[in-house]
Formats: structure tokens, C-alpha cells, sequence
């Protein structure tokens, strides 16, 4: 019979969520005052936590509820701040804190509080992936993987299925890094976009349908439906929430013309700040109108044509001049906004920025819409068939997936290390 574990083994403290926590490296003492606990790992590292925060994460069924791993805890019924009495570590590494007023002892997992030290992180709200901002010049084409297989694995659980986890963590990390993918060879028959999609998460109806089909249409309710030529936009300004992500899948592609045209609206934003700082000031500022008055719907919102996060980062772009309505702004901003409108329509028209392509039958371009632009060339309709079919996705499906991608490499790696731990048992 095979050991799995030391005589003295206890099980470990519960996390207080779904997800598993290897434990890399060892907590070897621990120190405390009331308020404060300092772990000083195996490896040097030290890490501290305060009391109330340690109290609100603890994992036992009064905090959290066993069944959906939410919190059920409300901490000011505790009667006095959380604060530590006692503490102490067990062989596994588990730390064990007893709370006053409540004299309650809890444990807290190892790999979890490693995992979830907040005291050694230099930003701690980092993006999951890092966002690269790219032109044209430095990156002529799409990030491009070969997604054959991605139907092949319609029916696992994309988590348990190692070979279509890398394409699909490769496709995750290029459109948050990079803001754009495109996934080639994969079916061309009508409809097949929905079961690629579903494969990331649901998919976002609008009024143009959960699926649109972009071909010259006789009685055309977008300009994307017919064969002019598309200057750089995003799709659906004119929402207060304007969707994360945008899909377009070639079925067929046969005419003169029409090649994709994309840019990266943040390095666009960048480039305006650092030349014309005045302009990109007044354009972070100023509300423009967004508007998509059609036969059977009136959509408008008013928003700025740039927008930085609390940080000042950049958070999204709504640029679409043929989806802008009449300007409604203070008197005096009129001028300035032209002028810094005219100042960024300038730079848009720059080649540097551009990446320019054909798509070919079984190509899918996925961007992201708040961030990237994209254009197309006119088309000479009566040259052949050119039919996308396209969908929306908000930016929160691909952070959950790529997580969700990434937990269950935290479980392999913890059943590697399960499986290890015997033979260093009974070598002891
Ligand atoms: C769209 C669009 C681009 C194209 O449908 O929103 O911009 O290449 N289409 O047809
Ligand atoms: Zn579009």
C-alpha cells in the first residue's frame, strides 16, 4: 500500500474559495501583536497581515458558506475589532489564530496566505496580463495561432483538456497583452462562431442580434453593411457600457478589397498625450455624444473619447465618427474639442499605427473593442462574396477563463506535490 501522508498529518485548513493552493514554500515562525501577524517564510520572505483582515478571509462555515464559498460574515456584528490572542503553526504549515472578542480559534491554509500576501505586492491591483501597447510598425500582423483544433474539443471542459488549454491560454493572453488575436483555420460553415465563442464564455446580444452577419445587405441598418469602405472605430459607442470584445469570423472572402485595417487605440492615446498634451487633456474631458438613431431604435450616451481609470491609466477609447451625434457640450469647450478632435483624426491617419490584412475563410479576429480600432477598405461588391459573421463578449469572460485556465494548473501542481510527499515521509 502506498503512504499518502505522515502518521501526524492533519488535513489542511479550508481556502475561502474554489481554487487550490500548492504549497511551495513553508511558513517557519510566526510573530504577532493584536493588531498585526508577520509569517517568516522557509525561503526569507516575510509576510504580515492585519487581525481584521485575517478574520474576514478565515474559511470555517460561520465566515463563509460551505455550499457556495460567498461570504456570510458581517464584521461589525463581531462586537469589537478582530483582534489576535494567540497564534501558532502546525507541522504542515498551517497557521492557526485564536480572534478576541470572539476567543474563536481558525486556520488559515499556507499555499493561501502565500498566495494572497498583500504586504509584498508592488501593485496590487496589476492587470492579470500586462498590457502591451503596439503600432503597426513594431507588429506588422495579428498575434496568429493555428486554432484547428478548436472545435475537436467541443465537448471537454476547456480546464481539463491540456492541449486546448495552451491555444486557448496563448489566445486569452494575446487579446489582454495585446489587445487583438486571430485564430486561423478553424470551419467556415454559418453559425460555427457561436460554439468558438462559447468555448471563452456567453456571448452579449445587442439589437444587431447575439450573432450579426457583416455582408452588403439590400436595406442596410449599418454602414458595416455595406460595401464602403469603415475609418477606424469601435462598435457600439453609443452604449454606456460599450462591449469588452468583439468576434469576426470569415466565412467567405472573394472580393476586391475590403482588407482589415487595425490600430491600437491605446498607443494612439499615448502617442496624442505625449505630442499634444492639450488635446488629449480636452478629449478625457470633454463629453461627446454617441448616437445610433435607426429606423426601430435611438441609442445615445455621452462620454468622454478617452478614458483613464482612478489611476490614470488607460481604461477605454470610444472613437467612431460616423457613431457620433451633435456635440452638446459647454460653450466654451466647442472649439477646444474640434480642435482636439482634429488633432487625433490627424494621428489616426498616420501609417505608423496600422496593421493591415485579408482575412482568409476560417479566420477569426478576436480584439478587444474599448481598446482597439479597426477600419476596413471598401469593397467592389459585385467581385465576389465577402461575409464575416461577428459576436460581442465582455473583457470579464477571458479574466475568468484565463483564471479559471490557471486554477486547475494550481491543481495539477498540488497533486504533483501530494504525490511527492510520501517518499520524503518515509525516507525521514
Ligand atoms: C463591423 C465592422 C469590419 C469589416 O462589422 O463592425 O467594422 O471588415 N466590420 O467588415
Ligand atoms: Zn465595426
Amino acid at each position: 500500500m502506498t503512504m499518502t501522508g505522515t502518521a501526524t498529518d492533519s488535513p489542511l485548513p479550508l481556502t475561502p474559495d474554489y481554487d487550490a493552493w500548492p504549497i511551495e514554500v513553508l511558513p517557519a515562525r510566526v510573530s504577532h501583536d493584536e493588531r498585526v501577524l508577520e509569517l517568516h517564510w522557509q525561503d526569507g520572505l516575510v509576510s504580515r497581515y492585519h487581525s481584521v483582515w485575517l478574520r474576514e478571509n478565515a474559511a470555517d462555515e460561520s465566515t463563509v458558506n460551505p455550499a457556495t464559498r460567498e461570504r456570510i460574515l458581517d464584521l461589525s456584528t463581531l462586537g469589537d475589532w478582530p483582534t489576535i490572542a494567540d497564534a501558532a503553526l502546525n507541522e504542515q504549515g498551517a497557521l492557526s489564530v485564536t480572534f478576541a472578542p470572539e476567543n474563536r480559534t481558525l486556520s488559515f491554509h499556507p499555499g493561501w496566505l502565500r498566495a494572497n500576501d498583500y504586504s509584498n505586492l508592488e501593485q496590487p491591483d496589476a492587470p492579470l496580463v500586462p498590457v502591451t501597447t503596439w503600432t503597426g510598425e513594431e507588429m506588422a500582423e495579428p498575434i496568429s495561432l493555428d486554432a484547428s483544433g478548436w472545435l475537436a474539443h467541443a465537448d471537454t471542459h476547456p480546464e481539463d483538456d491540456p492541449q486546448f488549454e495552451a491555444l486557448l491560454q496563448d489566445a486569452l493572453k494575446a487579446v489582454l497583452g495585446h489587445g487583438l488575436v486571430r485564430l486561423r483555420n478553424l470551419p467556415t460553415e454559418p453559425g460555427t462562431l457561436a460554439r468558438i465563442a462559447e468555448r471563452i464564455g456567453p456571448m452579449r446580444d445587442t439589437n444587431f442580434g447575439t450573432l450579426f452577419d457583416v455582408k452588403a445587405k439590400p436595406d442596410p441598418d449599418s454602414n458595416a453593411y455595406t460595401s464602403i469602405a469603415l475609418p477606424f472605430h469601435v462598435d457600439l459607442p453609443t452604449r454606456e457600457y460599450q462591449p469588452g470584445l468583439q468576434f469576426l469570423h470569415c466565412l467567405e472572402n472573394s472580393v476586391e478589397g475590403g482588407q482589415a485595417v487595425m490600430a491600437d487605440g491605446f498607443a494612439i492615446a499615448e502617442a496624442l498625450r505625449d505630442e499634444h498634451p492639450e488635446a488629449f487633456a480636452t478629449l478625457t474631458r470633454v463629453h461627446w455624444c454617441y448616437a445610433n438613431t435607426a429606423k426601430v431604435t435611438d441609442y445615445v450616451w455621452f462620454d468622454p473619447m478617452i478614458k483613464l481609470d482612478d489611476r490614470g491609466r488607460l481604461l477605454e477609447v470610444r472613437i467612431a465618427d460616423f457613431l457620433r451625434g451633435p456635440l452638446m457640450a459647454p460653450f466654451e469647450d466647442i472649439e477646444p474639442a474640434y480642435d482636439a478632435l482634429m488633432q487625433l483624426q490627424r494621428l489616426l491617419k498616420e501609417p505608423r499605427f496600422a496593421q493591415r490584412f485579408t482575412y482568409l475563410p476560417g479566420d477569426l479576429v478576436i480584439f478587444d473593442n474599448r481598446r482597439l480600432l479597426h477600419a476596413r477598405d471598401a469593397f467592389e461588391g459585385s467581385s465576389g462574396h465577402r461575409w464575416l459573421q461577428g459576436c460581442y463578449m465582455e473583457r470579464d469572460e477571458i479574466r475568468s477563463r484565463l483564471r479559471m485556465l490557471w486554477r486547475s494548473e494550481r491543481r495539477r501542481r498540488v497533486e504533483a506535490l501530494d504525490q511527492a510527499r510520501p517518499e520524503v515521509a518515509v525516507e525521514k
